[in-house]
């Protein structure tokens, strides 16, 4: 088990490495770790939504730049992934960077028994930055405890996926032009689901109206659950997905997180629990948004994804742009 009994404050996080002249532009992510989606604020938000669209603006004109070229970012994954760790590679080599993608660790010298610490002590001797996911919760907090370089969490087991849920929150932004006001339905494994666990955090410090849907063995945890309700914001929890459908403007949808079940029997009971098809989306409204941080393994049909309110592909393809601003910002060239 990770010790997380060293709590953290992580919005005071300390800048790492020693920052040199040419590097330093001021901004409040030079240096520093992400580890949880407590660390940004609107203002944070909004500059980084601005990054992102320069991004992209910058890969459709010119496909790469140069303004991370010699930096190195160590891609450590103990986890499977596909988009995390493409786009992190992609968000790094179109910056002009290099990538270690460390993602096989059975072929690595964690099969042989070294320990986190050691791994990631190793990995930022030869580079600028460490990306690093994780199946327990508290495993980016604890390396990035030994870490110099600055740690950014890929997923900690069923704690936080801050990059995703800043992706999600772009893609929000970018599909509406705005967040407040704004009625977001998180929908199916929400116990263990990570991603959802970081966006709800994070679009508290917006003014929009929660709905919760899950069966009820997969509810929102207690914790995320106190903390909406001490901000203050509206929210539903519901088993039925058709009484709240016609009202929503985003649906987010999750994959039941079949991993992280002991009773496999459980998760059998509930996999297929929800289905987005052509029919529900029948009943939502004209103008809403799917998304979903997939994989999907037949939460929404193949058939909605010709649907204009479908924003999944669209999402994927923010992470990039998000991850290059971040990248950009952790190491000092925003
Ligand atoms: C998610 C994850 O790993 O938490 N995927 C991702 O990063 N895009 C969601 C999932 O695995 O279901």
């Amino acid at each position: 088990m990770i010790d997380t009994t060293q709590e953290m404050d992580v919005r005071n996080l300390p800048r790492k490495g020693k920052p040199r002249p040419a590097d330093v532009t001021g901004h409040a992510f030079y240096g520093r770790d992400i580890l949880s989606v407590d660390q940004f604020g609107r203002e944070d938000l909004e500059y980084i939504f601005r990054v992102a669209d320069e991004m992209r603006t910058l890969v459709e004109r010119f496909g790469s730049a140069d303004l991370l070229q010699g930096k190195v970012l160590a891609n450590l994954f103990y986890e499977p992934s596909t988009r995390t760790a493409a786009s992190f590679m992609a968000a790094m080599q179109r910056l002009g960077g290099q990538v270690i993608p460390i993602n096989n660790v059975q072929y690595s010298s964690v099969a042989k028994g070294e320990s986190l610490p050691d791994t990631v002590r190793t990995l930022e001797a030869y580079a600028d930055v460490v990306v690093l996911r994780h199946p327990e919760v508290g495993s980016a907090a604890l390396a990035a405890r030994y870490a110099h370089k600055p740690l950014i969490n890929a997923g900690d087991g069923i704690g936080e996926h801050p990059t995703q849920a800043l992706l999600d929150i772009f893609t929000i932004y970018e599909e509406f032009g705005h967040i407040d006001g704004l009625k977001v339905a998180m929908v199916g494994d929400l116990k263990y689901g990570r991603t959802v666990h970081s966006l709800t955090k994070l679009l508290l410090l917006y003014d929009v109206a929660f709905y919760f849907v899950s069966p009820d063995i997969l509810r929102m945890p207690e914790d995320i659950i106190e903390r909406v309700k001490a901000s203050g914001h509206s929210f539903r929890e519901v088993v039925d997905i058709h009484e709240i459908i016609h009202e929503v403007d985003v649906l987010y949808v999750t994959r039941v997180q079949k991993e992280r079940f002991d009773d496999l029997a459980k998760y059998e009971a509930v996999k297929d629990f929800y289905v987005v098809d052509p029919e529900l989306m029948q009943q939502a409204k004209e103008r809403m948004i799917v998304m979903h941080p997939f994989p999907r393994v037949g939460e929404i049909s193949y058939a909605v994804d010709d649907d204009p309110r479908a924003a999944y592909f669209r999402q994927i393809e923010n992470g990039m742009y998000v991850r290059m601003a971040l990248l950009a910002a952790v190491l000092g060239k925003a």
